[in-house]
């Protein structure tokens, strides 16, 4: 049994900020070799590179099928199949809903959504020549709970919880797709929504009394695509202080 991710190639979305640089810092401590998809972000991956030995970092639209496969084939052709696969790249776009153009719509589901499916579409093929592989797609408490003026990015989680069970289906054994639906972790995304922490984590009943750091989201990356959760297929974990206890 092999629990760390020593030597695996793990590919992580939107990994210049936030929760996916905190899981490609995680998984390059573990000894893998972290690839770092982001949008042009060279001054934050500068960062990284000075904390953390990432492999390499490739720009890519998620929401651009091309741009998707090739960063998928430059990776593959220069470090062989990509072993780990985690789809966290994804945008909130808060709007009342009378003021959610279609456009606005578009924007939401094909990065959190399409942007899903595409990068996994690149990736399985490799995965399935080894008979291996694991995919964490990044959901959100709110695609179970639903939000006020949060209707496209907690219907495009919603979406995701269900594409991550589809998958595990339709791939197991060889591949195994779980998802992780953090309550509100502490961000650049987080920070645009709201006035103050306090009032958050007042409204949001959280009995561990805090917002979560980006690392403690991570731990639950390197978790799921551990040996330790073999047994775990089509699963959504949730690190959220207990908010979600019912
Ligand atoms: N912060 C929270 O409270 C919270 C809670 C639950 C789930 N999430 C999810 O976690 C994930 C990471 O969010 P975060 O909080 O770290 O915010 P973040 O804004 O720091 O990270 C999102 C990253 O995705 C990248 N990205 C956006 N559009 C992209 C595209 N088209 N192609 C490639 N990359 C793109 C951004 O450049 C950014 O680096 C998201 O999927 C988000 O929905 C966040």
């Amino acid at each position: 049994m092999q629990i760390s991710p020593r030597d695996k190639n793990v590919l992580v979305t939107g990994g210049a900020t936030g929760i996916g640089r905190a899981i490609a810092e995680a998984f390059s401590h573990s000894g893998a070799n972290v690839f770092i998809n982001h949008l042009q972000q060279q001054d934050k991956i500068r960062q990284i590179h000075r904390v953390a030995a990432i492999k390499g970092d490739w720009s890519a639209d998620v929401s651009n099928r091309s741009a998707v496969n090739a960063m998928v084939a430059d990776i593959e052709r220069q470090h062989g199949n990509i072993d780990i696969l985690i789809n966290n790249a994804g945008i909130s776009n808060p709007r009342p809903f009378l003021e959610t153009r279609e456009a606005d719509w578009d924007e939401v589901i094909n990065i959190n959504l399409k942007g899903t499916v595409f990068t996994s579409q690149a990736v399985i093929p490799g995965m399935l020549k080894k008979q291996a592989g694991c995919i964490i797609n990044m959901v959100s408490e709110l695609g179970y709970l639903g939000r006020e003026n949060f209707t496209a990015y907690s219907a495009s989680k919603g979406a995701l919880i269900t594409l991550t069970r589809s998958l595990a289906r339709e791939f197991a054994p060889a591949i195994r797709v779980n998802g992780i639906a953090p309550g509100p972790v502490m961000t650049d995304l987080l920070r645009g929504e709201i006035k103050n922490e306090q009032d958050l984590q007042k409204e949001q009943d959280i009995p561990l009394q805090r917002i979560a750091e980006p690392e403690e989201i991570a731990g639950t990356a390197v978790f799921l695509a551990s040996d330790y959760a073999r047994f775990y297929c089509g699963d959504i974990l949730s690190p959220n202080g207990g908010a979600m206890m019912r």
